[in-house]
């Protein structure tokens, strides 16, 4: 069963069950003994009465019990009118122990009262179309059993109608939990289907707005409020895609609008041999800048999918840091720039060695860049905790403290006519976070404008 409104009907008239069925069950009994108490205790007087009058010993009707004591009794004598009555509603036989009949009252004519060898003291029967109360009286002396009856048809109409009456209001109380379980199911649904209303509203072009908790129920806003973070992140994400495209689509656009130039100018007329050879290197060196875009957005790309095909194993720093800065020696030194390794530990970490080793080389890459003539750069590497951490430090351009928080996004530079001149797309730090992350590390990166740039990385120690 997967309606939440069926389960809930389904589990409110179940214990509205159980609890009439008790309840009616201990009214039903109470009901009885109000009842039947009072005639029990009549019939149990009566019955004693008689076993007295017996051993008065003053009636016609005899027999002798078992110590050979003789008694006579009869319920025609006059005295007992009372007791015996055509008309009564009482009825009467006294048996011997045996079950035969001794004498028996004028209300029962020719029938006899039901007995048994294992007789109940009370009981009802059924008698002549009568509902009758029973008692089976046995004489303490064990001589006889005095057997009285009362007509009890009354009672039992009472009884009969109460319990008609109990079935006809459990029916009616069911079937009123149930319209009720019902209403309160349909009312404890009804912000759900609120909410989901509100949800189909929302498409990419309203990503931005969000679902308000005003009149949602207390347990339900939790879901809304996870929604509207939900809907943020993808809000988020849209944008960023759409930035993205547009970022992608205006680096490829200058390049692009150069190679078309330079073909155009190139085809016009014809050229000396020097002038062709001018315009394809020309292309060369833009087709080579969109070369590595693209390499480099293909390389993010590959990140954010989660199937990229990085294999970790065991990886020295100090290694991969060496190796790194092999790849950038020559270009430092073009520039005159000194490096420095301090490694104060050595520390192997997890790592996919070829990614790692992209990470450092775009490091290196803006260390270098963004350095002054003649600079330094210094490389260390540490023991903090469970990390091991890599620290660059340059003595460059710097990054202006209101850039720090940004310099990660994909397409951002600090200041687009000095990456211009070094020609950058933006786009190394933001693959240096990715990796580091995919790392189970992070990043921190420290700046002062004119004076020096720190990146740190954190990296967990295999
Ligand atoms: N060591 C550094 N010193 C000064 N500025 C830096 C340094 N590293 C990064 N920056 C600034 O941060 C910006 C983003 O760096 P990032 O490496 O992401 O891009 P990029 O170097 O411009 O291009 P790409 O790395 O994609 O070729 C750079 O444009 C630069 O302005
Ligand atoms: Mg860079």
């Amino acid at each position: 069963m997967r309606s939440i409104k069926a389960k809930l009907i389904v589990l409110y008239s179940l214990v509205m069950i159980a609890v009439l069925s008790v309840l009616s069950i201990i009214l039903f009994l109470s009901l009885r003994n109000i009842v039947y108490k009072p005639i029990d205790s009549s019939l149990l007087k009566r019955a004693k009465s008689i076993d007295s009058m017996i051993k008065n010993n003053s009636f016609r009707f005899s027999f002798s019990d078992i110590n050979g004591n003789k008694y006579s009794f009869s319920f025609s004598d006059n005295r007992l009118w009372v007791y015996s009555s055509r008309y009564s509603k009482y009825f009467f036989q006294i048996r011997s122990l045996q079950g035969e009949t001794l004498e028996k009252s004028l209300s029962l004519g020719k029938m006899s009262l039901p007995f048994s060898k294992n007789f109940k003291r009370f009981e009802n029967i059924n008698f002549k179309g009568k509902t009758l109360r029973l008692l089976n009286y046995v004489d303490p002396y064990d001589r006889m059993i005095i057997q009285i009856a009362y007509d009890t048809n009354r009672e039992a109409k009472i009884l009969n109608n109460f319990t008609l009456l109990l079935f006809a209001s459990i029916a009616l109380i069911m079937i009123a939990s149930a319209v009720g379980g019902f209403v309160v199911s349909n009312r404890a649904l009804k912000p759900i289907n609120d909410i989901s209303l509100k949800i189909n509203r929302i498409s990419n072009e309203n990503l931005n707005e969000s679902i308000s908790v005003d009149g949602v129920p207390y347990e339900l806003e939790v879901l809304v409020s996870s929604f509207n973070d939900m809907l943020k992140r993808l809000d988020k994400a849209f944008k960023q895609q759409k930035r993205f495209i547009s970022d992608i689509s205006h680096e490829l656009k200058t390049p692009l609008s150069v190679i078309l130039m330079q073909a155009d100018m190139a085809l016009k007329k014809e050229r000396s041999s020097d002038e062709y050879k001018r315009a394809i290197e020309s292309i060369k060196e833009k087709t080579d800048m969109m070369s590595k875009l693209i390499e480099k957005m293909l390389l993010l790309a590959s990140l954010e999918s989660k199937y990229n095909k990085m294999s970790f194993s065991e990886v020295s720093l100090e290694d991969l840091i060496k190796e790194a800065i092999a790849l950038f020696a020559h270009k430092a030194d073009k520039r005159g720039i000194t490096i420095n390794i301090d490694i104060k530990d050595r520390c192997s970490v997890k790592a996919d060695r070829i990614t790692l080793l992209e990470v450092f080389s775009n490091i290196f890459d803006n260390a270098v860049k963004y350095n002054k003539e003649n600079g330094r750069i210094d490389v260390s590497v540490k023991k903090a905790d469970r990390f091991a951490v890599v620290e660059v430090r340059d003595t460059g351009i710097g990054i202006p403290k209101d850039s720090l928080s940004k310099i990660t996004e994909e397409f951002f530079r600090v200041d687009e006519s000095r990456s211009k001149k070094t020609s950058g797309f933006g786009l190394g730090l933001s693959i240096v976070k990715r990796i580091v992350e995919l790392h189970n590390g992070k990043l921190e990166i420290d700046s002062e404008e004119g004076k020096y740039t720190s990146v740190k990385i954190f990296l967990p120690i295999a």
